[in-house]
């Protein structure tokens, strides 16, 4: 990575962290367990999620995930509340030199928007760019199972929305668009096998995210 990138990676010594994976994988429980421990080793820690993270990205969260609409009013949706969260919490606490870790980011576009309703990834391309610019997680873990198991966890699970409603090819598609994702991400992701006991899997964080959050 060249200076100008791990400046717009890292701006004012920031950390920006995200979760992915399909549905019922299970990346939602490590994120307060991660967040504590970025606090044990001295960090400021926001948590917050996508769609979310803001009053107005709330409100379209509830949109996205329970009103019936076009593929395309969906993606404009998350790229509205994604811009929301940049400019009212995650720019500014990175800038002061926050951990940000955030449940689901744009390559959950990529996947559910992109692989799971087909939609051209141009359009999610430039929607990225307009609304990122260069800013991406410096880490990203990706959570990866099976679409037909990430099915049986759900339905142990409470009342599905839009997605999560969803047949198994769909997850199949989110699935595969997340590991193209983790395929051209220079590097960022770390991709999790949700099969293995959750112990393991903090195990391999705590290791991982070291260098990270250790300011200099
Ligand atoms: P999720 O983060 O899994 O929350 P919960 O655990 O409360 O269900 O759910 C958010 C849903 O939003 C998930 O099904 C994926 C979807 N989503 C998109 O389709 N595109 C996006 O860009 C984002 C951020 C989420």
């Amino acid at each position: 990575m060249n200076p100008e990138q791990a400046r717009a990676e890292r701006p004012g010594g920031g950390c920006f962290i995200s979760f992915e994976g399909i549905d019922g994988a299970g990346k939602s429980s490590h994120v307060d367990w991660l967040a504590e421990r970025c606090r044990q080793a001295g960090r400021e820690v926001i948590v917050t999620r996508e769609p979310g993270g803001t009053p107005l990205g709330e409100r379209l969260r509830e949109l996205v995930l329970n009103e019936p609409m076009a593929a395309q009013t969906e993606l404009l949706l998350v790229f509205a509340a994604r811009n929301e969260h940049l400019e009212g919490l995650i720019r500014p606490a990175l800038a002061r030199g926050c951990v940000v870790i955030c449940d689901r980011f744009t390559d959950s576009t990529y996947a559910y928007q992109g692989g799971g309703r087909g939609l051209p990834l141009a359009w999610i391309e430039a929607l990225e760019q307009a609304v990122q610019g260069g800013l991406q997680p410096v880490r990203t873990y990706l959570f990866d199972l099976p679409a037909d198991l990430a099915a049986q966890r759900r339905a142990a699970a409470r009342a599905a929305d839009r997605f999560e409603a969803e047949d198994v090819a769909f997850f199949e598609r989110v699935r595969a668009a997340y590991a193209r994702r983790a395929g051209v991400g220079g590097g960022r992701f770390r991709t999790i096998d949700s099969r293995q006991s959750i112990e393991t899997i903090r195990q391999f964080i705590q290791e991982d995210i070291k260098s990270l959050i250790t300011t200099s």
